[in-house]
């Protein structure tokens, strides 16, 4: 099984304040994972470690690193056996990598003012030649490979519309289009429904796990709503304080672990009414109730 994502010794600090403390996990091919945990664990902040978007902490020297605690470890993130960064440094190569790494923001990150296709499209510029890219020179296979992604995710219908004009839901759709089209390895989706209505929530997690299944591609989710995870994902990885709280079947999600895991903030948005909780099977109504 082809290893996918390798974190070790992450540890990452804003300022005085430890937000990462130690971490370390793996990813294999394939998986579909959910990352969940309170507001503020750490979830993005790991995210964007994966993806080069950010530096973790460069680590002290053996002989200045306090022994009893876990600051100071320099760390290392490997995306698909590449080195994405070690000890606090970016991999010259991160950029290359990145066109690996299809990343879904809660907002969508699209061009507003520029039509459905164009946006999609720009999944391919990681894989152009920079002169191909600047001009704007996509080729007719780049644009098959758009349409296809379109069609795909339900909207080939709206590829020459400004995006701004396409719903949150279709925006989320349009955006993992737009990953796709990039022929990613990897998905990380940072709150992709966080925005959404049900309805456009279960279409865009039905994407995600369709990508999942059929392709085979490893799909990394941050979700609020638990009962999302429960249902999409076979794998959970609780943060909690910047900390490995649980990594774990899914299973695990029963109504005492998230009452410890997120203590007094469990809101009632984690527990969506059965009558708006589309195609849920029992076991997962089960687990976030009991
Ligand atoms: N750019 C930043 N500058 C300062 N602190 C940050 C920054 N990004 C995140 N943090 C802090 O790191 C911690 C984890 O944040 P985040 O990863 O956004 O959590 P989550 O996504 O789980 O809600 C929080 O305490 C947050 O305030
Ligand atoms: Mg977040």
């Amino acid at each position: 099984m082809q290893t996918v994502i390798h974190v070790q010794s992450l540890n990452k600090s804003f300022g005085g304040k430890q937000a990462l403390f130690n971490l370390g996990l793996t990813v294999d091919a394939g998986e579909m994972v959910a990352l969940i945990g309170p507001s503020g664990s750490g979830k993005s902040t790991l995210l964007r470690h994966l993806s080069g978007l950010a530096c973790g902490d460069r680590g002290l020297s053996r002989s200045r690193r306090p022994a009893t605690s876990d600051a100071g470890q320099a760390g290392a993130v490997h995306i698909l056996n590449r080195c994405v960064q070690s000890s606090g440094r970016l991999d010259p190569d991160v950029r290359r990598l990145r066109a690996s790494i299809g990343y879904i923001f809660q907002q969508f990150n699209l061009v507003g003012r520029m039509s459905v296709l164009n946006n999609v499209l720009m999944g391919r510029l990681g894989r152009l030649p920079r002169w191909r890219g600047t001009l704007g020179l996509f080729t007719a296979e780049d644009r098959e490979l758009a349409m296809a992604s379109l069609e795909r995710v339900g909207l080939a219908d709206r590829a020459w519309q400004r995006a701004s004009t396409l719903s949150g839901g279709q925006q989320q759709r349009v955006a993992i289009a737009r990953a796709l089209t990039q022929q990613a390895e990897l998905i990380l989706a940072d709150e992709p429904i966080a925005s959404l209505d049900p309805e456009s929530a279960r279409k865009v997690m039905d994407i995600l796990r369709d990508i999942n299944e059929t392709d085979g591609k490893t799909v990394v989710v941050t979700l609020h709503q638990v009962d999302y995870a429960a249902r999409y994902c076979g794998r959970v990885i609780a943060l909690k304080s910047g900390r490995i709280h649980f990594d774990g079947a899914v299973d695990a999600l029963t109504g005492p672990f998230l009452n410890e895991l997120y203590g007094g903030d469990l809101d009632a948005s984690l527990m969506l009414p059965e009558s708006r909780m589309p195609r849920a099977p029992r076991r997962a109504l089960d687990l976030v109730a009991a």
